[in-house]
């Protein structure tokens, strides 16, 4: 497997200079645009040369750190004249597409450090000191919707504690990571809490774990020395229809002699309103930290940051202007814009494998438009997918019938006959005609055709509501449907 450095040290043809791209205009343009959006003041902190070991080799999927190489944390020192001499991408290269691709992984670890989180760090980073500097138990609530780093972000302060700890000479906390999505149950929470606290010490077989800690943390014999760092994430997962749970595990932090320092991640922001005023209640309101959906800058800023560990551009800067953009409006889920960025990637990848093209070239706003419309389909081609075959068959024969004809608006008897076609053409036997129509009339219902008012059935006008294009870009991936819809005639 390539390692970042392999990837960046490989005998480079990118280094001669395309003649191509050299002189289009476009290149031209990306010489002259700021280097890179992210180069902000407020980042200048993640800039620092980075000391960890490169440790690209795993394979794909397990977390791994993107190291800059010296050399390009030298480049940062010198600038935009520096920069000028950046080398060329070469996408033919296996190891170097290899190590764009885990820069835009969403296991991969960013070196970069977390950008754009640093007051939501800061504020996690404050609590935690206080606590092991008093001693004392306490819990946070931190929530936010999915893709908005929280995960990442309180992993990063988890080893700012133990670092900070061991400088101020303080008993360093024990640490437990636990992800609900892995336990078998939700009260299964409570022993692996137990089991990290009584490492040697025997379980007491009559207390259920959630009782042996209740009692271990009321009296001050029994309570261990050592403070926890508990961070509980997906808290989703331990939602029960009474929240006893979630209301035990908090509580854990009230009791006189507790260790508990609780962190609990949870994506829906709901879960605040449904159960902290019981807590407060019970007196143990956490503070609760949110995280907001990414900005488009904030998107663009973090691609940036992740691709700096590379040693050359990638991407064209208004792609990935338009990712931000697109993902800012839709949801701000980083996890979704690293996504569109690997599957832009991957385009460009295919159309030069397709292409007998010398230039190198890089991802640019057309592989970018054509990744994005892969994830952000409208509603409506979704839920074409999810109607039933036979109804997608009508859908399939309404879009031959307004292809072919130009027209708006057909019978039902044309249409019928256009589907059964379609059925003939594909070996799928036709329902029959009181069938056929009542699915019209359930398409009507939802909006896909409107059926006009005659009593003759076969003589009903039938009108597509729908785009076509819609319906053609719904089974454009489908063999069987790519079959039965005719291509336009121009
Ligand atoms: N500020 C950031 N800087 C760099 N990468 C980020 C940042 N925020 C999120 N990511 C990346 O986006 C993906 C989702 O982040 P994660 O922390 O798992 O989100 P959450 O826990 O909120 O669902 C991860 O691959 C993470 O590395
Ligand atoms: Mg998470």
């Amino acid at each position: 497997m390539p390692t970042l450095r392999s990837a960046t040290l490989s005998p480079a043809p990118a280094a001669t200079p395309s003649p191509t791209a050299a002189t289009t205009p476009r290149s031209a343009k990306r010489r002259l645009t700021p280097r890179r959006a992210a180069d902000s003041a407020d980042s200048a902190q993640f800039t620092a040369p980075h000391t960890s070991p490169l440790a690209g080799a795993g394979p794909m999927g397990t977390p791994k750190m993107l190291s800059a190489s010296p050399k390009s944390s030298r480049k940062r020192l010198y600038g935009d004249l520096v920069a000028a001499e950046k080398p060329r991408w070469n996408p033919r290269d296996p190891a170097q597409m290899q190590a764009v691709k885990e820069a835009l992984h969403v296991a991969t670890v960013p070196s970069c450090g977390v950008v754009c989180r640093d007051d939501e760090q800061r504020r996690v980073l404050e609590f935690c000191k206080a606590c092991v500097e008093q001693e004392r138990a306490g819990s946070l609530y931190v929530c936010g919707c999915p893709g908005t780093g929280k995960t990442l972000s309180i992993n990063k302060v988890k080893e700012r504690v133990s670092r900070w700890a061991d400088e101020m000479g303080l008993d360093t906390p024990d640490e437990l990571s636990i992800n609900c999505t892995n336990l078998g149950s939700t009260s299964d929470i409570f022993s692996k809490i137990l089991a990290k606290f009584q490492v040697r010490k025997k379980a007491s077989g009559k207390l259920s774990p959630l009782q042996q800690l209740q009692s271990m943390f009321s009296h001050k014999e029994s309570a261990p020395r050592r403070m926890l760092l508990v961070v509980v994430d997906e808290m989703d997962y331990l939602i029960t229809r009474d929240r006893a749970v979630l209301h035990d595990l908090f509580m854990l932090t009230t009791h006189q002699f507790s260790r508990c320092i609780l962190i609990g991640i949870a994506n829906a922001i709901d879960l605040a309103d449904r159960f902290l005023p019981k807590l407060e209640s019970l007196n143990c309101k956490p503070l609760v930290i949110t995280f907001r959906a990414y900005s488009k800058d904030q998107i663009s800023n973090i691609i940036n940051h992740r691709l700096k560990a590379l040693d050359y551009d990638v991407f064209e800067p208004l792609a990935i202007e338009f990712c931000a953009r697109k993902v800012a409006a839709a949801s701000g889920d980083m996890r979704k814009a690293l996504g569109v960025c690997r599957s832009a990637v991957e385009v460009f990848e295919s159309r030069l494998q397709d292409s007998s093209k010398q230039g190198f070239g890089v991802v640019t706003f057309d592989h970018m438009d054509t990744a994005l419309s892969k994830v952000f389909k409208p509603v409506v081609v979704n839920s074409i997918l999810c109607l039933p075959q036979h109804q997608q068959m009508v859908l399939c024969a309404l879009a031959n019938t307004f292809q072919h004809c130009k027209k708006k608006a057909t019978t039902l008897g044309e249409l019928n006959k256009s589907y059964i076609e379609i059925c003939r053409s594909s070996q799928v036997p036709a329902v029959g005609m009181l069938e056929f129509s009542n699915m019209c009339m359930i398409l009507s219902d939802q909006g896909y055709l409107k059926l006009g008012q005659s009593k003759e059935d076969k003589l009903r006008r039938v009108t597509l509501q729908i785009d076509i294009s819609d319906i053609t870009f719904a089974f454009k991936d489908s063999r069987f449907f790519q079959k039965c819809l005719e291509q336009p005639k121009f």
